[in-house]
């Protein structure tokens, strides 16, 4: 197809999802939020009540996940059935139990394919994807690939500033946490061959979605 697509890779707390968002904005290209859909898997056996922590019954939870998600930059959402969820799986219990689902081989592969669909189907010139493993395994010959990093200090402080109910240790240690169980599944910190890197370490936001754009339009 002539879709542009842009892959972008990073850390949590990069600034990856609003960086991603914006950058949509300004090219005129849709938006997916890759890691919205592992929450979105993580919320719906938590409120079932189902196991998470058992891989088989992760599995056979795919058969019934009703995902769905809005790619339009101004018009965000994300929904399991009829249930809107935009919200909800941001929330603590969601982000600790995520790892338990993105850690099946069989829902990344699933999961790949939805987005892969997604992006086949949007119905604009482009399409900024970001998540973890994009420029790897869901997009690899995408028209731009990105890896977007930040240190460890600005990314905790970043984060601090979003969940101003909880102390800076507790955010660092969790998102320490988080990244050192991700990256046993993918390798988001170092880019892979053809993958520029965009250290947004001392850069505020309109400097990094610039740099991002200036990828983008280096590559088409
Ligand atoms: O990007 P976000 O923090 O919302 O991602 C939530 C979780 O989903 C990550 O911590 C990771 O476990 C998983 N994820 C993934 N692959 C992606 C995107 C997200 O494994 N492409």
């Amino acid at each position: 197809t002539g879709v542009t697509v842009v892959a972008v890779d990073g850390p949590a707390g990069s600034g990856k999802s609003s960086v991603s968002k914006q950058s949509a904005r300004e090219l005129g290209f849709g938006y997916l939020d890759t890691g919205a859909a592992y929450r979105a898997l993580a919320w719906m056996l938590l409120d079932r009540g189902l196991d998470a922590a058992n891989p088989e019954v992760v599995i056979a939870s795919l058969a019934d996940f009703g995902f769905s998600i809005g790619t339009d930059p101004d018009n965000y959402f994300v929904k399991v059935d009829s249930d809107e969820i935009t919200e909800a799986i941001r929330e603590p219990w969601v982000t600790s139990e995520v790892r338990l689902v993105a850690r099946v081989a069989e829902v990344r592969a699933h999961l790949s394919n939805l987005f892969r669909s997604i992006i086949l189907g949007i119905d604009k010139p482009g399409i900024v994807v970001e998540g973890r493993d994009i420029t790897t395994v869901v997009a690899p010959d995408a028209t731009a690939r990105i890896l977007l990093t930040a240190s460890e200090e600005a990314r905790m402080g970043r984060r601090s500033l979003e969940l101003v109910d909880q102390s800076a240790a507790v955010v660092g240690e969790q998102l320490r946490s988080r990244d050192r169980a991700d990256s046993r599944v993918v390798d988001f910190m170092n880019a892979a061959d053809g993958v520029t890197t965009v250290d947004s370490t001392e850069l505020d936001f309109d400097q990094t979605v610039s740099a991002v754009v200036r990828v983008v339009r280096l590559a088409v």
